[in-house]
């Protein structure tokens, strides 16, 4: 009988169309799997899951799932699975690395610009009715071009970020687990900050893309946003819950800090109520990697994985696969 696959949402139709060659595939209905029960009822029939970042892969999930030989994440980030869970049921975990470097990279400079030219904001006063004559000294934002850009996490997507930031004409300083090579360092021009506190204390802007683990937990907190200066941006397109949300809302709101630019949230789908009314705040939907080739190429890497995994193919040249 052919393997069974779980995709738990509506995917993009190549990469369905690409396992339904193989597999016997069910895709689910938006949100159903959302809730772990659902998980925990269906999964025992399927030999892979595909799931989306907002599915908990939890250990009662993993042991349910009595046929689950991979769980192909449907994203890079992969804080909605239980690694440890994984690896004690033998379940391999996949993610889908580089394939969503570019459309996270630029959405993050989309959303530096958009808040520091007040973008969101014109358009609301344009569309209020109350562009009556150009305005000299209307909608003054600051230029990109020669500020400090401090990123928080110099992986791929930190990389990426600071590629084109560099040829916006900002200074790049960045804080990391490790320095990066000197190779790169020197095609940045990035200069390694060894704390958090002195990155954000010299930044204009604030970026993060880092992953969120026990230590990145509320990693811009009240006492890492006051040490910003009262024009700062921050922006975030990496995971909610690295920002206190509170802490954020309120330093906007008391104008301590300049503006944000906010693609993920503390508790998705959820915003919390002071950060609607923030000021000089523009809030997206988790959209930073919605670019309709990374869609695919994400479903594709994580289609990947399954079919190496189903067929046996040696682990060492499935190139996404997880090593806790
Ligand atoms: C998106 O947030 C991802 O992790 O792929």
């Amino acid at each position: 009988m052919s393997k069974r696959i779980l995709i738990t949402e509506p995917i993009i139709p190549s990469v369905i169309e690409r396992l339904e060659k193989r597999y016997q595939v069910d895709v689910g209905e938006r949100r159903t799997y959302n809730e772990e029960q659902a998980l925990i009822d269906d999964i025992s029939e399927y030999d892979a899951l595909l799931p989306m970042l907002s599915n908990p892969i939890t250990e009662k999930v993993i042991a349910a799932g009595s046929n689950l030989k991979i769980i192909a994440n449907h994203a890079v980030g992969y804080n909605n699975i239980d690694l440890a869970a994984a690896q004690k049921h033998n379940v391999a975990v996949a993610n889908t690395p580089g394939v969503l470097t570019d459309s996270c990279a630029e959405f993050t400079i989309g959303l530096m610009l958009a808040v520091s030219r007040r973008l969101f904001e014109a358009q609301q006063y344009l569309l209020d009715g109350k562009f009556n004559d150009w305005e000299p000294l209307g909608f003054l934002g600051k230029e990109l071009n020669g500020s400090t850009l401090g990123i928080i996490g110099m992986g791929r997507i930190g990389t990426g970020v600071a590629r084109r930031a560099k040829a916006l004409g900002m200074e790049i300083i960045y804080h990391n687990r490790n320095r990066v090579s000197a190779n790169l360092e020197q095609e940045l021009k990035a200069t390694f900050c060894p704390t958090v506190q002195e990155l954000v204390s010299k930044s204009d802007t604030i970026t993060l893309h880092c992953p969120l683990t026990d230590e990145t937990h509320h990693l811009i907190n009240e006492e890492t946003l006051s040490l910003m200066s009262d024009e700062a941006i921050l922006i975030n397109t990496s995971r909610g819950p690295v920002v206190d949300e509170e802490a954020l809302a309120q330093a906007l709101h008391d104008r301590s800090i300049g503006g944000a630019g906010l693609d993920v949230f503390e508790n998705e789908p959820e915003l919390h109520p002071k950060l609607k009314t923030a000021p000089n705040c523009i809030r997206t939907p988790h959209i930073a990697s919605a670019s309709f080739q990374t869609r695919e190429a994400i479903g594709m890497l994580a289609a990947d994985a399954i079919i190496g995994i189903l067929e046996d193919q040696p682990t060492s040249e499935i190139p996404n696969l997880i090593q806790p």
